[in-house]
């Protein structure tokens, strides 16, 4: 068959073409990720008796990072909100790498009594932890308040992890050197910031911007961490792991899913989006750094303005201490 004749035949519908560029698209999107991402497979860190934990840990990206958490010999605690779903996890992940060394703690985020409960459970099974990956969060939640008075939304992306990292870090700093990963999101750049959002107060908030505030508290108490934290061998850092194809938008309205859906072909998956919080998680080069936000290339990128305001952070870390009662600990 002659090129021209191949050219005008009848394949060449406008659907067949558009499912061809589709495809190249698709293929060029999947090209461009494979140069952004950090090569997991040349990473020689061996993980044999440290100790990890994950929240959220029982999809998306926190699965694919508690998988390879495990399989590079770690000891994993996965901290899920639901027993089963949790199960369900850790049998696929034992089923993917017979020798994972697992345990399934139950911990409701969003519910201070549960971290604590949780933080309690967690430090008679692990004296020390040299991993804490604080990947659990919630989107698209309209305002809710908890019977403890928080905001939803800011309770378990904001709240919940400021509380367990706090009660955990004994057992980080016991472990002599320590990491803690924030997973943020580039879209933290359109919220503000206002304390009384975390009691579901403050200036109105338009569409998931509860979302994209909690997660600019999230970096910004990221580097308040970081500077408290300063010469404990323990390090803080927050992740952008860019748009990748989960659950995260289950809240969302039908027509949202089925948008997002249509994307997954042109956005990370779940392993793709695991790839730089693998890389604080793993890399040597990383190993004193603190107090940074890395974008979903795995280089250290300055946050939003707000999130770098020292000022900022330290008015919020005493907020938050009060609201979480830890003034009263000590
Ligand atoms: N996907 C993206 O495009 C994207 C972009 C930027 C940042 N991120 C961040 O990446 C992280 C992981 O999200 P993902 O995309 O992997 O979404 P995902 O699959 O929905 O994972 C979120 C996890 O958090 C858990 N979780 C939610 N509320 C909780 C609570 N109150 N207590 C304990 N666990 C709770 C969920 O458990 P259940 O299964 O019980 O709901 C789930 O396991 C999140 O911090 C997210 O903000 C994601």
């Amino acid at each position: 068959m002659s090129l021209w004749s191949l050219l005008s035949s009848q394949v060449w519908s406008p659907g067949f073409v558009l499912l061809i560029l589709v495809f190249l698209l698709r293929l060029n999107v999947r090209l461009r990720y494979r140069c952004q991402l950090w090569d997991l497979q040349h990473c020689p860190t061996d993980l044999t008796g440290k100790t990890a934990v994950v929240t959220g840990a029982n999809s998306g990206i926190g699965k694919v990072v508690s998988q390879e958490l495990a399989r590079r010999g770690a000891r994993v605690i996965l901290a899920c909100r639901s027993h089963e779903r949790g199960q369900r996890a850790l049998d696929e992940i034992q089923a993917a790498s017979r020798d994972a060394c697992l345990l399934l703690g139950e911990v409701d985020l969003s519910s201070m009594a549960s971290v604590r409960n949780f933080a309690r459970w967690l430090l008679q099974e692990c004296p020390e932890i040299h991993l804490l990956v604080n990947n659990a969060a919630v989107c698209g939640i309209p305002k809710t308040l908890s019977s403890e008075g928080l905001e939803f939304t800011f309770a378990t992306n904001y709240v919940g992890p400021f509380l367990l990292t706090n009660l955990l870090r004994g057992a980080l700093q016991r472990a002599g050197s320590a990491r803690v990963i924030n997973l943020s999101s580039s879209w933290h750049i359109h919220g503000y910031f206002d304390e009384e959002h975390l009691t579901g107060a403050g200036r109105p908030l338009t569409f998931n911007q509860n979302y994209y505030c909690s997660k600019l508290l999230l970096t910004s108490i990221t580097g308040e961490f970081a500077r408290r934290l300063q010469g404990t061998g323990v390090t803080v850092n927050s992740v952008d792991p860019g748009v990748v194809y989960t659950g995260i938008i289950k809240e969302f309205s039908w027509f949202y899913r089925v948008t997002f859906w249509l994307w997954s072909f042109f956005i990370r998956d779940p392993t793709e989006g695991a790839n730089p919080v693998l890389y604080l998680s793993l890399e040597k080069e990383v190993d004193g750094i603190s107090g940074k936000y890395f974008s979903n290339s795995c280089v250290i990128t300055p946050p939003a303005k707000a999130a770098q305001d020292p000022y900022v952070a330290q008015s919020l870390w005493n907020a938050t201490i009060k609201l979480t009662n830890l003034d009263l600990m000590d």
